[in-house]
């Protein structure tokens, strides 16, 4: 159990937030399959993304760390070998919602486990439409949850309409149509993190989008080359929410990825009366990449539903905490995704937020949350879950009393340094 510090007033200062995670994962996977060398700086260091490497690895493929750069040495999707053992991709959904997708070419098999959250996680989201495309894919329940077992081989293009708003349904299925015969074309239901499509275009690949259909051709071969992984936003989201909601703070957070898909959070804090300024910095990156500065200011409650919950998906448990601090009522709907995150993220953040004493109630797609009344010491649990165990650290900032913290090891999934960042900014 760790002690949290409370009733803080005044952070400042500057943070370097570590590397984008989704970006991360993929500059491995496209670095595994593309063609030559390619190197990753500020790669995060993070327990998804090294499980990334480790599968990868076990695939085959040289992988290795020099002077705070990650070398791929790729060899094309034909480069793969059949592994030896169990893939293991621990907490990261993205790891096997990614990898199912780049296995369902290959014409070998391989089986793929996780801990007991990803046990969890729905993966005929994946494994249907890549059993429609050509792979065989076998799991626990027909194939909804690990371990699931697969065998590649030849895959055919597709049309197909994505029932979910997901950016790893939607990347899976783009790193198939890559090997698939002819041509794939995907319909999103709304727009989602487009990391994946920026990355085929990086790696010398085509894909062309209009509004949100995607078409992809089959049988391309990628060239490796040099990523700069910017700062995650969804790592600096819990800083913007630290530097608005305690009192007399002012914090710079630099080098952040502005990626429009991923920067919802931005939305709802200008929305909220945020005194925020945002100074993009790298216009001619693959990425968009900024500064934030962010100070204290009093906050009114909003609505958030709709195309936006896919730009703030991992967010939300940390807005839910900043409504806790806004005036009014503040409502979130549409986002029954977050039920089958690392955690319910519905049911945790409400469980461990009502034990702060605020007031907040679960809904069937989200959150109602009735701000301004502050909130009070208590033992906390993260649930195993990076986001949630980082939200209540956050909230234990404006605590008046004393919060105690079981499972923060979970926060070193995306943030290793997170306690670190945090005690910078509380010089
Ligand atoms: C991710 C997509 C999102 C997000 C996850 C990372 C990605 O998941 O929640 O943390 O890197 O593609 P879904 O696509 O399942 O919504």
């Amino acid at each position: 159990m760790k002690q949290l510090t409370h009733n803080r007033t005044g952070l400042k200062g500057n943070l370097l937030v570590p590397g984008d995670k989704s970006i991360s994962h993929r500059s491995i996977m496209f670095g595994a399959i593309a063609n030559g060398t390619t190197t990753v700086t500020n790669f995060l260091m993070g327990q998804d993304c090294l499980c990334t490497i480790a599968c990868f690895r076990k695939l085959g493929v040289s992988i290795e760390e020099e002077a705070h750069q990650i070398i791929i040495e790729g060899k094309g999707f034909e480069g793969l070998q059949e592994p030896t053992d169990v893939l293991d991709v621990g907490n990261s959904g993205t790891t096997i919602r990614l990898l199912l997708g780049i296995l369902a070419g290959r014409p070998f098999h391989a089986t793929l486990i996780g801990d007991h959250s990803i046990g969890k996680r729905p993966m005929t989201r994946v494994t249907v439409p890549l059993a429609k495309m050509g792979a065989k894919i076998d799991g626990r329940q027909n194939g909804e949850f690990t371990p699931l077992s697969i065998r590649g081989g030849e895959l055919s293009g597709m049309n197909y309409s994505l029932p979910v708003a997901s950016a790893q349904v939607k990347s899976s299925l783009l790193f198939a149509g890559l090997q698939g015969k002819g041509k794939t074309t995907l319909v999103e239901k709304e727009k989602t993190r487009d990391h994946t499509e920026r990355m085929i275009k990086q790696f010398g690949g085509q894909i062309t989008e209009d509004g949100l259909t995607i078409h992809i051709e089959g049988g391309q071969s990628l060239k490796g080359t040099s990523i700069q992984v910017p700062g995650d936003i969804s790592s600096a989201a819990f800083f913007l929410v630290a530097a608005a909601i305690v009192p007399d703070s002012e914090i710079t957070l630099k080098n952040v990825g502005l990626n429009p898909t991923r920067t919802g959070i931005l939305e709802v804090l200008e929305q909220m009366g945020a005194n925020m300024e945002i100074i993009p910095t790298d216009a001619d990156s693959c990425e968009p990449v900024g500064d934030i500065v962010i100070r204290y200011s009093k906050l009114t409650a909003t609505t958030i539903q709709g195309e936006i919950i896919p730009k703030l998906i991992d967010e939300l448990p940390i807005i839910a905490l900043l409504a806790t601090a806004a005036e009014g009522k503040t409502i979130i709907r549409d986002a029954q995704e977050l039920k089958v995150k690392e955690t319910n993220r519905i049911d945790t953040v409400v469980h461990e937020l009502k034990k702060l004493g605020a007031n907040i109630e679960a809904t069937e797609d989200g959150m109602i949350i009735r701000g301004g009344q502050g909130l009070h010491g208590a033992n906390v649990s993260s649930h195993g879950d990076h986001r949630i165990g980082m939200m209540l650290a956050i909230a234990s900032l404006v605590s008046n009393e004393p919060v105690y913290l079981e499972g923060e090891e979970a926060i070193s999934v995306s943030y290793p340094t997170f306690f670190a960042d945090l005690q910078q900014i509380m010089k």
